[in-house]
């Protein structure tokens, strides 16, 4: 379906032009004065200046072609040449109709889907998924679902940290913890077992004792470090070793995803790059990209215009190890070669901007992939109430588990309040609210900036909150409900939207056509606050409308019939929206 605007615009070109104007002022803009009309036009302003005529003359000549159309309630000039729109109530609710009809709630698909890789996980193995993991993760998962539902063909990966330092860390920790096994015989010829010689738990001490020890120990870090070199360079044992680290660690990571309705597609890592390397280093080195300094391999990217230094991409190390600029260039190989993606999205922290700044010019200046486009999509922190990064109590990084567990005992006592629903159900509830409190705290902040976890605003009921959104659509439900329990059908083939309208009535009806204008700007923007802050305004008109409405107090079998068809409506778009955010509504709370 054509947007509302676009259809208004149209009517307008068509004005414009019948009257010997130029179509390109014809464009109709939802009000800035919005108590004075719903839309405007601006355009005889403009065209004044090219025709050499008072504005209002020009606005006249068109209100006078429109008079009639049967698209507006009112369109009337006002001096000095703005035209003020109403539009018709009528127009209003065929279009509303139409939507309910459409598969996509009136969103057109595509016409020309892309193939995109989103890289947004970023965990890193054998280290726990912890608070700045939070934001990638559900930034990136509502991204996915904006552009599947738009209609690209979306690859998310978790880009695993599976191959750097930490690696060789918790080789060199396990050798001193457990210097018996046979990862650290070298004479041991045997099969390698097929068990792991840790649980995740072990790992979860073994990985922060090691980073500790490393600190303090420079002979350890030494060892490490040439384990990492040794891993990397295929030595038996500690890839053996390795594979049960990674098996162990994905297990898990799994797990702690799943809690946050977030899914991969490919669970590929750093390490499965590795392949790529030892070629693409000799390219860069045959074409004369990439030279020495100081024993390390180097590559220039600093540009004319620069305002700010931008550093050399190191991709080799002097002792030879490769890093993560290395593996970050190779994966972009390995992409291109697998899935010839039109754009490959990075959502990380905006401290790693610097690191992709240098990655993308790399790859441009080598034309590793020449019809790729490569975005980066910085996150903010979130942060505690002191300003800083979120921390728990004791000062540490908090763990993802813990942090989901705490809002949803924050959820779990509203709903205890509020007392509708047994003990039981309120902590199922709670689950799926607590999370969607989260998210949306997260998603409802421009991905870029900072913001401020905040537990008693994220979990309330009121206001521009998660739990505030999935109470509109649990309302709605019960409405519904209620409905069907008086005897009537809710899928029954009069589907229509009343064409007398109230006026909230009529916001509503207006606030609900945004759909498609909605979803066409977060998917261009990159930006599910879009989503976030539409779902909020639909809910504001709904609540408003709801207050204002008997619904099932309304005699007229027929308008009933029409308000129940708009809540439909309202409620499909209500939850198509919070899908996008990776969030879901419970059936009462
Ligand atoms: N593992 C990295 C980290 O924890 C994030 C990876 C992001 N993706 C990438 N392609 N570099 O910082």
């Amino acid at each position: 379906m054509k947007k509302l605007l676009e259809l208004m615009s149209e009517q307008f070109e068509k004005a414009f032009s019948d009257c010997g104007y130029d179509k390109k002022y014809a464009k109709v803009t939802v009000s800035n004065r919005p108590d004075l009309c719903e839309y405007q036009c601006n355009g005889a302003m403009a065209a004044a200046k090219e025709y050499k005529k008072a504005p209002f003359i020009i606005a006249e000549e068109i209100t006078a072609k429109l008079a009639g159309n049967d698209m507006f309630e009112m369109v009337e000039m006002v001096k000095p040449g703005f035209i003020n729109i109403v539009i018709s109530q009528s127009f209003l609710a065929a279009y509303a109709e139409e939507m309910i009809n459409t598969e996509k709630l009136g969103f057109a698909h595509s016409e020309n889907p892309k193939t995109i890789v989103i890289d947004y996980g970023g965990a890193n193995v054998a280290k726990p998924l912890h608070v700045g993991h939070l934001r990638p993760a559900i930034i990136g998962e509502s991204i996915k679902r904006i552009r599947r539902f738009v209609g690209d063909t979306v690859i998310g990966d978790v880009h695993l940290g599976d191959w750097g330092l930490q690696m060789g860390l918790i080789i060199e920790q396990l050798h001193s913890e457990q210097p018996e096994l046979p990862y650290f015989d070298e004479s041991y010829t045997d099969d390698f077992p097929s068990e792991p010689p840790f649980t995740i738990d072990d790992l979860e001490k073994i990985y922060p004792a090691a980073s500790a020890r490393a600190k303090e120990d420079a002979a350890f870090k030494e060892r490490a470090h040439t384990a990492t070199l040794k891993l990397q360079e295929g030595y038996a044992p500690y890839r053996a070793l390795w594979k049960h680290i990674l098996n162990v660690s994905v297990i898990d990571l799994k797990k702690n995803y799943e809690k946050l309705n977030v899914s991969f597609d490919l669970w590929k890592g750093e390490s499965d790059a590795e392949v790529y390397i030892p070629d693409m280093i000799h390219n860069f080195i045959e074409s004369g990209f990439a030279h020495e300094s100081q024993g390390a391999l180097i590559i220039d990217v600093e540009e004319e215009n620069d305002t700010k230094t931008i550093p050399p991409c190191i991709i080799k190390k002097s002792d030879g190890a490769s890093l993560y600029a290395t593996s970050d260039l190779a994966t972009i190989i390995q992409r291109t070669q697998d899935y010839h993606p039109d754009e490959i999205i990075y959502i990380t922290d905006n401290r790693q901007e610097m690191h992709f700044t240098q990655i993308f010019r790399v790859a441009r200046k080598a034309g590793l992939c020449p019809d790729t486009k490569l975005i980066f999509l910085g996150n903010g922190t979130m942060n505690g109430k002191d300003g800083r990064p979120f921390k728990t109590r004791e000062g540490g990084v908090m763990r993802l588990e813990e942090l989901i567990a705490s809002i949803c005992a924050a959820v779990y006592d509203k709903i205890m309040d509020n007392r509708t629903v047994s003990d039981d159900e309120a902590k199922k509830v709670s689950e799926i609210v607590g999370l969607a409190a989260l998210k949306y705290g997260d998603l409802s902040n421009q991905a870029s900036k900072d913001y401020m976890f905040d537990i008693e605003r994220f979990a309330s009921f009121e206001g521009n909150t998660g739990p505030y959104i999935l109470y509109t659509i649990v309302r709605i439900k019960s409405i519904l409900e209620k409905y069907e329990a008086a005897g009537n059908d809710l899928n029954g083939e009069d589907e229509h939207i009343n064409t007398v309208q109230t006026d909230a009535e009529k916001a509503l009806i207006m606030e609900a056509v945004r759909f498609n204008s909605m979803i066409e700007a977060a998917y261009s923007e990159l930006a599910p606050h879009r989503v976030c802050a539409y779902v909020y305004d639909l809910s504001n008109e709904f609540n408003k409308f709801y207050h204002e409405t008997s619904i099932m107090g309304e005699t007229d079998k027929k308008r009933q019939a029409g308000f129940i068809s708009l809540l439909k409506l309202i409620k499909r778009i209500l939850e198509t929206s919070i899908d996008l955010l990776g969030l879901s509504a419970p059936e009462r709370m």
